[in-house]
């Protein structure tokens, strides 16, 4: 997004409702400053993130993709950060191979209690995304959906 004539980036931000959400939470009540480039979409787990919500944000506008989940070890539902990890190493390489820089897609850990991390995250990835420039993927897909539901035909 341009705003004033400058860079602003858009990053989705797929956040665990169990930790980094109330993060988010936690940030905005102790009014820590943060770049408001982040449009958080609040999730059960990281280990509920479906590869394709990430692409679909990238497709739909989106120059980067904010993942963060509780710490290993402390997910509510036990091993569904380990997932997390394990699937978003595959859509690393997938997104490698389509030209995607490493910086627009990441994955970080903070607890409910780490608004100060997550701020820094937020604004640190900013940077790292203002720096690369837009991404601007949505001109090369194609006008039809790929994700679109089929309705039923009868
Ligand atoms: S519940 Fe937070 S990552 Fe699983």
């Amino acid at each position: 997004m341009i705003e004033n004539g400058t860079f602003k980036p858009v990053i989705v931000g797929f956040l665990c409702n169990w930790c980094s959400y109330r993060a988010a939470d936690l940030a905005g009540t102790s009014r820590m400053g943060y770049p408001s480039t982040l449009r958080d979409i609040r999730i059960m787990c990281t280990g509920r993130l479906d590869p394709t919500f990430v692409l679909r944000a990238l497709q739909k506008g989106a120059d980067g993709v904010l993942i963060m989940g509780c710490h290993p070890g402390q997910c509510h539902y036990q091993a569904g950060n380990y997932k997390a990890i394990r699937r978003f190493a595959l859509l690393k390489r997938t997104l490698r191979q389509l030209g995607l820089e490493e910086e627009r897609v990441q994955l970080h850990w903070a607890s409910a209690a780490e608004g100060v991390q997550f701020a820094e995250t937020v604004a640190r990835m900013t940077e790292q995304i203002k720096a690369l420039g837009p991404l601007d993927w949505s001109h090369n897909w194609p006008n039809e959906d790929p994700y679109a539901v089929e309705e039923a035909t009868e």
